[in-house]
């Protein structure tokens, strides 16, 4: 840039670089004018005319091109105050950022501008740029297809870079603005300086390198992008999946093969291709010979060839040696197989030469100015030049051209994907179209199976921040970073989540639980004490209970005239041992699955033995109490425990226990109860006991007869006699008492099921206690000392 202290009169601006590609717009230009020119059709006894300036792609060189222009060659030879300006329209410009400054200086004198690569959305403002035309898509239809392509492909962390331009922050606003409410996240925003900074680009190197996303779209020419990318080759960095913004998807300055690696498989959106039939030709035709003076062809051929063709220009290179000729394989300027940016260019100027027709063939009278008056056609004014492009319409090689009222044009793009083609060149192969004239979300069409991706791949690359949650976890957003950053938490038991990426897990309605994945619901498993190993083991030992019961009752028949038998008063014992039967037996209607009928059958059946074996017991020990006391002199009250009385007072023990039980099931009977509160992934299905008062009344009921008879047995220890039975019963008692009390702890804390198993074993281990204190001294003597079992010995009367 020239200092522009105004002090003197400021120098050129040196350009930095040849754009070989910008020069074949140019001459795109050249041969639309010239192939208009001949026309018989189109403004037939017209010649446009035109001059070409060099931006030199700055907004201030830009600005400098303007002014030159309308000023004219010197105030007095300038036609401008004399009549309408000799300029009617503008070409261009090219980059956004120029475009912006030329158009605020054609403003004023109402000059129509026609751009063929200025995409920035902010140029679409009719109020600050009202001369302003253009055939390129608006951006804002760009941002729309990146932001669908990083959906598409599930890039939910990528990275942004633009340049230090319009196009670039406008570009990336309405990206942005885009992504907002998908799922895609941006990593980072970068920018490459306008005057290019190789520390700045390695810092942003390095901040894509630390990031973690693959995916880096660019906003941004090649201007930029050339020195950037030699870095980035430089730095060895690979696996980057580019997505290019149209500024720099078509450049060919990238299609040398040692691009490759690091470019290719980039991906984006381009302007629609198009066809000029002559532009090869055309483009051949421009030698150093044929126009010696014309610098930028001297330019050209030191871009291309790296000789300066005439050493008059004062140039460095060494002189070319005139052999040089332009063959397709200079592509950054021949490359004419499927003219873009140069196919816009071509159009731009149609676009004028039509409305210009159309201007001219204005009929006097019928037009559209004031008082229906037409433009003069020796003095026209470039604002009616302006009402002409705004309503022009016309069609060049099958595409139809308009401007809407904003003084946009087309909507469509091709995606453009970069593949290894001949020799290890990058070539540019459309593989989808994007029509934004399509209902919301049919525009992008894409053949997937076409593309290659960075790195010579054909599987679609990753670019996320944190992998998908699977089924079974949710998603944990970090503190302070992006939502596309998360991290994995299992559910919770109870709760599931059956897709991946789930923000909650839902928890399972009542009656189900999760599974161990955490992925679906199950029905919640039934407990109850059961037929497995430790209702099979209760089972088995109340079964032998019962049998060996029944086996000391057989014993006890077989030998019941014997003395043993009939001194200890036969019928209890055998009321006792039947009631033990039954007392062993009803511990099994505490395994299996419980019903209300089992349920109310558990603690009567139960509660209705227990007293029936007791009150036997009290029974005998009253007897025992009153045969010896009945030995004193005038006690007769063996006289009020015959058959008869025990049978009462047994039958009336018992009583009272079936009417508790009565009551208990007519007011509050057990009935199946599903506990869901234990444990929350089962269910327990138990007997809740409907009313606890009742229940322990019960059991009370029950250690009162045996607290009885053990007070009464215990006073009768002591009593003469080998064979006193008190002690045994006293014996049987303690062990009962002992069971029970032991219950009563073990089956207030023990959950669910495992309380019927502590109330089945209590009922069992009670049970043989009675069996082995009461009966099994007697077997001792019956079966193994028979000799012994004699009235005599008995009475303890034998040795006197
Ligand atoms: N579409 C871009 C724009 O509107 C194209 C472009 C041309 C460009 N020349 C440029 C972008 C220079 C950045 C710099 O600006």
């Amino acid at each position: 840039m020239p200092d522009l202290n105004c002090t003197y009169r400021p120098s050129a601006v040196k350009c930095n670089g040849f754009d070989p590609r910008a020069f074949r717009w140019a001459q795109t230009m050249r041969l639309a004018v010239e192939e208009i020119n001949q026309s018989e059709k189109l403004l037939p006894n017209h010649t446009l005319g035109y001059k070409i300036f060099d931006s030199c792609a700055y907004p201030l060189t830009g600005q400098r091109a303007a002014l030159a222009v309308l000023n004219g060659p010197d105030e007095a030879h300038s036609p401008t105050c004399i009549g309408a300006s000799p300029l009617l329209a503008v070409i261009g410009e090219s980059g956004s950022a120029q475009s912006i400054v030329v158009s605020r200086i054609l403003q004023p004198f109402r000059i129509p501008m026609i751009s063929y690569f200025s995409s920035c959305a902010c140029l679409s403002d009719r109020r600050k740029y009202p001369t302003f035309f253009r055939v390129i898509p608006n951006d804002d239809y760009q941002v729309k297809a990146i932001a669908q392509l990083l959906v598409r492909f599930n890039w939910t962390w990528v990275g942004l870079v633009r340049g230090d331009h319009e196009y670039g922050r406008f570009a990336v606003q309405g990206l942005l603005r885009e992504l907002q409410g998908t799922r895609v996240c941006v990593a980072y925003q970068e920018m490459i300086p306008l005057l290019y900074n190789r520390q700045r680009a390695l810092e942003i190197m390095r901040v894509m390198r630390s990031s973690g996303a693959k995916v880096v779209v660019v906003f941004s020419a090649e201007g930029e992008m050339t020195p950037f990318l030699r870095d980035y080759m430089k730095q060895n960095i690979t696996g980057i999946q580019w997505v290019a913004s149209e500024a720099w998807i078509t450049a060919s300055v990238f299609t040398g093969s040692e691009y490759y690696p690091y470019l290719g498989g980039t991906i984006g959106f381009g302007i629609r291709q198009g066809h000029i039939p002559r532009l090869s030709d055309y483009l051949q035709t421009v030698e150093p010979h044929r126009y010696p003076s014309n610098p930028l062809v001297q330019e050209l051929w030191g871009a291309l060839y790296g000789c300066a063709p005439s050493p008059s220009f004062g140039s460095v290179l060494p002189p070319c040696s005139g052999e040089e000729s332009l063959l397709e394989q200079h592509s950054a300027y021949m490359n004419t197989s499927s003219p873009r940016v140069a196919y816009n260019v071509y159009k731009s100027v149609y676009a004028i030469a039509y409305s210009l027709h159309n201007l001219l063939l204005c009929q006097p009278g019928s037009g559209p100015f004031h008082n229906n008056s037409c433009a003069q056609s020796n003095n026209i004014h470039p604002w009616q030049l302006q009402h002409y492009l705004q309503d022009v319409a016309f069609s060049i090689g099958g595409e139809e051209v308009n401007f809407d009222l904003k003084g946009d044009s087309i909507l469509y793009y091709d995606v453009i994907n970069w593949q290894r083609g001949s020799e290890g060149k990058i070539e540019f192969v459309n593989v989808g179209l994007f029509d934004g004239t399509k209902a919301a979300g049919k525009e992008l069409v894409i053949q997937e199976e076409r593309i290659i991706w960075a790195g010579h791949q054909s599987e679609v690359l990753v670019s996320v921040c944190s992998a998908s949650c699977l089924p079974g976890s949710r998603k944990a957003v970090r503190r302070g970073e992006p939502v596309c950053c998360f991290d994995c938490v299992l559910c919770d038991s109870g709760k599931i989540s059956n897709q991946t990426d789930s923000i909650d897990c839902t928890a399972c309605p009542q009656d189900f639980w999760s599974n161990t994945e955490g992925t679906a619901c199950i029905p919640k498993k039934v407990e109850f004490l059961t037929y497995d190993s430790l209702g099979i083991a209760l089972t088995v030992i109340a079964v032998v209970g019962a049998c060996l019961t029944l086996a000391v009752l057989a014993v006890f028949l077989y030998h019941r005239n014997t003395a043993i038998v009939r001194v200890n008063n036969s019928e209890l014992s055998f009321f006792i041992l039947l009631s033990l039967v039954l007392c062993f037996l009803c511990a099994l209607v505490f395994i299996g699955e419980p019903t209300s009928w089992s349920c109310m059958l558990r603690h009567t059946a139960f509660s209705i033995t227990f007293s029936l074996c007791i009150s036997c017991i009290l029974g005998k020990t009253l007897v025992v109490l009153a045969v010896f006391t009945a030995t004193m002199p005038g006690n007769n009250i063996m006289k009020w425990l015959g058959p008869k009385q025990q049978r009462a007072i047994i039958f009336s023990c018992t009583l009272v226990q079936v009417v508790i039980c009565a009551t208990w099931l007519i007011d509050a009977p057990p009935i199946p109860y599903r506990n869901t509160q234990y444990e929350r992934s089962k269910i327990i299905l138990e007997c809740s006991v409907g009313s606890s008062l009742a229940f322990w009344c019960v059991l009370g009921y029950i250690g009162l007869l045996a607290c009885l008879c053990f007070v009464l047995a215990f006073l009768a220890r002591k009593l003469p006699g080998n064979f006193n039975e008190a002690k045994f019963i006293t014996f049987s008692m303690l062990i009962f008492c002992a069971v029970w009390l032991a219950f009563i702890p073990a089956y207030i804390s023990s959950p669910g099921n495992y309380a019927d198993a502590v109330e089945t074993f209590a009922i069992l281990a009670s049970s043989f206690g009675l069996l082995f204190c009461l009966f099994a001294p007697k077997c001792y003597i019956i079966l193994l000392k028979p000799e012994k079992n004699t009235k005599q010995h008995l009475m303890g009367k034998e040795k006197k």
